[in-house]
């Protein structure tokens, strides 16, 4: 073995996608093409200005310049919890149900290492957002996936999971509206995990990173809404999206107190908590104007359509997702995932995501990202049209 030679555990992970996807798309351009990538989902769109206005001023205060607790500042939780009472009409108690986490990608990961050992499973949405899976694994635990399709209106059959995996399993990952297929919960849906969670005992862990950016009228709910869920379950509510805060790191668990506790007791082990100012100006998103964010998906909504009126043009035909930042899509007759996004790439010069990097049920999918300015994004839509159109 040689000494850069990593763990099994990570050799046995593929890279991460985006980090692939951003590779083909820097050879193209060497080669002199001008991609325009419809790949990642991070807004391109800046920070709504009260936010960056609470960073300024949070930013110039001493007391959020020393080492975070791990807990979260007071006024970030407590802003947490008028959210979810405003929002979606949940109590939160500031003091024992909300921590904050340092995006909800971290939150994710780090909730493997708190509830799984090496024998044990975490169920997980497929296709889905890849931590599900790669957590579990570098964890040292095995993830079970639970194939989301069209036909079931992209939601789990809690009734095909193995009974040898419920036995096992400690968790279960669900994230509605959901990425990649962008699907909103189905009617149900939740109300049936809190029975499977209560009868099998697994944590049911709602990854909520996309209920603010919704369409046509649709309000996504909170899993933690549903009766019981707190029993069962934790809800990590992200930032990322809803307020243009990727590059801040900023989400909350909230939920379960007993789970929330062990998540603290991982994480002041591991890392040393959010900079207090992002959990100041976060506090300012939560209770902000939601004026910024109905501007945002309006123009989301716009984007939207313009490409599902391409995709209709090319032959491939797509609803209309109701939430998320992403058009998932069929890939034409005869093509796989990869296949399409190559020729795509070659003909267009324009980078869509394969459907198959989110897990075996993405395979014959395609996924396109909102989140390019509309320039770009329309001529993008014109070269499909130019070099797919059949
Ligand atoms: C379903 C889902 N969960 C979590 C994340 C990451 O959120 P954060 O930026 O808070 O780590 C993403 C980002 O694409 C996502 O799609």
């Amino acid at each position: 073995m040689a000494l850069t030679d990593p763990s099994t555990r990570l050799e046995a992970i593929p890279p991460y996608m985006f980090a692939e996807l951003s590779r083909r798309v820097e050879a193209k351009q060497a080669e002199g093409v001008d991609v325009i990538s419809l790949g990642i989902g991070d807004p391109d769109m800046p920070t709504y200005p009260h936010i960056v206005e609470a960073m300024q001023a949070a930013v110039a205060d001493p007391s959020t310049h020393q080492y975070p607790s791990n807990k979260g500042r007071p006024e970030f939780r407590e802003a947490f919890a008028r959210f979810y009472r405003s929002r979606f009409g949940v109590e939160i108690d500031p003091e024992t149900e909300v921590m904050a986490a340092i995006g909800a990608k971290e939150c994710i990961y780090n909730l493997c290492f708190a509830f799984l050992d090496s024998a044990d499973i975490a169920l997980a949405s497929d296709p889905g957002y890849p931590v599900y899976t790669a957590g579990p694994a570098l964890a040292g635990a095995e993830a079970v996936l639970l194939p989301l399709l069209p036909d079931h209106g992209f939601a789990p059959d809690l009734d095909a999971i193995p009974a040898d995996a419920l036995e096992r399993a400690r968790l279960i990952f669900l994230n509605y509206p959901n990425n990649p297929t962008g699907a909103t919960v189905a009617d149900g849906l939740f109300e049936r995990v809190v029975e499977l969670a209560r009868e099998h005992e697994i944590l049911v862990v709602h990854d909520n990173a996309y209920s603010e950016t919704t369409y046509d009228g649709y309000v996504a709910p909170s899993f933690l809404a549903t009766p019981g869920a707190k029993e069962v379950g934790v809800e990590v509510f992200s930032l990322s999206k809803g307020f243009n805060m990727t590059g801040w790191r900023c989400a909350a668990i909230l939920g379960n107190a007993d789970a929330i506790q062990s998540y603290w007791h991982l994480k002041t082990n591991v890392d040393s908590g959010n900079f207090e100012a992002v959990q100041l100006a976060g506090a300012a998103a939560l209770d902000g104007p939601r004026s910024s964010i109905e501007e945002m998906n309006a123009i989301y909504a716009r984007r939207r359509d313009l490409v599902v009126a391409a995709l209709a043009e090319i032959g491939v035909e797509v609803t209309a997702p109701k939430g998320t930042i992403y058009v998932w899509a069929p890939v034409p007759e005869g093509q796989t995932s990869m296949s399409f996004v190559e020729l795509v790439l070659e003909e267009a010069g324009v980078l869509v995501s394969p459907g198959s990097m989110y897990g075996p049920s993405g395979e014959g999918f395609f996924r396109i990202s909102l989140t390019t300015p509309d320039k770009r994004l329309s001529e993008a839509v014109e070269r499909l049209r130019e070099h797919l159109a059949p």
